[in-house]
């Protein structure tokens, strides 16, 4: 599980450190210094958002669920109560970590129990119909 220190936003614009590159996505902290060189969308982007709140550029590219996984590994910390955000993220995010607060969850359409009740609803009312 991913220790969760404390971060506010200054201290994450502010970090010069040559082992860290650090941004905010979604109220947490990562350090991606050692993925730079793997990043299928290349360095450049990650290095332009050091020490920034990349979450909006990030929805907007629509990373994969295997991205929501593997940033999993790069998670260093969150920022402190007072400076979160919040804000629901755009469709497509998966918490960073397990005991995620509620708004990071997952967001998806409904399941396949959902389609099965509605076809189980729609069979007994046509069966209702055509029995009178
Ligand atoms: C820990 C953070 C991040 C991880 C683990 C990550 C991972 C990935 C992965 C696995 C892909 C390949 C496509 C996919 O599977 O979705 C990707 C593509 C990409 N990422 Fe990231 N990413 C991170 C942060 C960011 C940030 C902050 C940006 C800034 C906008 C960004 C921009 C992009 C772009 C532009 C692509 C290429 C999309 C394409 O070619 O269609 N990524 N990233």
């Amino acid at each position: 599980m991913v220790e969760k220190q404390l971060f506010t936003r200054a201290e994450v614009a502010k970090t010069n450190d040559k082992d860290k590159v650090l941004f905010i996505l979604h109220d947490k902290v990562y350090n991606v210094r050692s993925f730079l060189n793997e990043h299928p969308g290349g360095e450049e982007v990650l290095l332009d958002h050091k020490g920034m709140d990349g979450s909006e550029d990030f929805d907007d590219v629509g990373h994969s669920k295997d991205a929501m996984e593997l940033m999993k590994k790069y998670q260093v910390g969150v920022l402190v109560e007072s400076e979160k955000t919040n804000k629901s993220p755009k469709k497509g995010w998966v918490a960073g970590y397990s005991n995620a607060t509620k708004t990071e969850k997952y967001v998806k359409g409904p399941g396949v129990p959902f389609y099965l009740l509605m076809g189980g609803i729609a069979l007994v009312v046509g069966l209702f119909f055509y029995a009178y």
